[in-house]
C-alpha cells in the first residue's frame, strides 16, 4: 500500500432506495466528521443502485462531501436498443468516477463471461470511468486449482487491450468469502493480490502496477480490516454487508485508528 491512497468502497448491492440513501450518506458524512477523520487520507467511494445515483450525486455536490461515486455495473454498449441497460455515458454525466465490473454476482446470476467483463472494461474506459474489475475463485475453484489461478486468468482477459496509462482498480473477492462471514486471512489476500499486481505489471507495465489499487473484498468488517491493510499489496477493501451499517463502515474507513 506504500504511496497508494487506500480506497474503501461500499458496494450497496440491491439495498437502500434513494431516500434511505440520502439519510445514509448524510449520517456517514457526519460520523466521519465527528470522528475528525482526515479527508484525503483514505478515499471513500459508494456504489448505490442506479436509481439512487442522481440523488446521491446532488447531495455530495450540495454538501461538499468528498465521497467518490460509482455504478455497480454498466452496459458494454454506449447507446441504442438495449432495453434496461445503463450506458457508461450516463454514469459519467452523473459524476461517477468508478464502475464495478464483473462482480461475482453478475458472473453468477447474469452469466457474465470474462469476455463480457473485458468489453465492459473497455466501455468504462471509453467514458472516463475507472473500472473496478472484480475477480475471484469459487470454493470449487479453490479446491481444484488453488486460490490464484482463476482470478489471475480472469484479470488477464479483462486487461486485454487496456492502455498502460489507464486508471483501473482491481478487486480480489473470493466468492466463498462474500457474505459468508468467513473472510480470507490477510496472508491469503496478500498472496493473491500480489499475483494480481504482477498481472497488471505484465499487461500494463511496472508504472501501472505500482499505481493501481488492488482491493480485497469478502466479509470485510471493522474487526478485520486492519489486518488486510497491513499487507503490502492490499490497498483497500470492497465492502458489501458492512457498508450498509454507518458505524461499521465508518470504522472500516478509519482502519488506521
Ligand atoms: O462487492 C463486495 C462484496 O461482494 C463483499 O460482500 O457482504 O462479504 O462484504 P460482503
Amino acid at each position: 500500500a506504500v504511496n497508494r491512497t487506500p480506497l474503501i468502497a461500499g458496494n450497496w448491492k440491491m439495498n437502500l432506495d434513494h431516500l434511505q440513501a440520502v439519510a445514509f450518506v448524510q449520517k456517514l458524512h457526519w460520523t466521519l466528521k465527528e470522528a475528525k477523520h482526515e479527508a484525503g487520507s483514505v478515499e471513500v467511494a459508494v456504489f448505490p443502485p442506479f436509481t439512487d445515483l442522481r440523488t446521491v450525486q446532488t447531495l455530495l455536490d450540495a454538501d461538499k462531501i468528498d465521497f467518490a461515486l460509482g455504478g455497480q455495473d454498466l452496459s458494454a454498449h454506449d447507446s441504442g436498443a438495449y432495453t434496461g441497460e445503463i450506458s457508461g455515458q450516463f454514469l459519467a454525466k452523473l459524476d461517477a468516477k468508478y464502475v464495478i465490473i464483473g462482480h461475482s454476482e453478475r458472473r453468477q446470476f447474469h452469466n457474465e463471461t470474462d469476455e463480457v467483463v473485458a468489453a465492459k472494461t473497455q466501455a468504462a474506459l471509453r467514458h472516463g470511468l475507472a473500472p473496478v474489475i472484480c475477480v475471484g475463485e469459487t470454493s470449487e475453484d479453490l479446491e481444484k486449482f488453488g486460490a490464484s489461478a482463476v482470478p489471475v486468468g480472469q484479470l488477464e482477459v479483462a486487461l486485454e487491450g487496456v492502455a498502460a496509462d489507464a486508471d483501473i482498480v482491481v478487486a480480489y473477492e473470493p466468492v466463498w468469502a462474500i457474505g459468508s462471514g468467513q473472510a480470507a486471512t490477510p496472508d491469503q489476500a496478500q498472496e493473491v493480490c500480489a499475483k494480481l499486481r504482477a498481472v497488471v505489471a505484465d499487461k500494463l507495465g511496472a508504472d501501472a502496477a505500482a499505481r493501481t489499487r488492488v482491493l480485497y473484498g469478502g466479509s470485510v468488517k471493522s474487526g478485520n480490516i486492519a489486518g488486510f491493510m497491513r499487507e503490502p499489496d492490499v490497498d483497500g477493501a470492497l465492502v458489501g454487508g458492512a457498508s450498509l451499517v454507518v458505524d461499521e463502515f465508518a470504522a472500516i474507513v478509519r482502519f488506521q485508528k
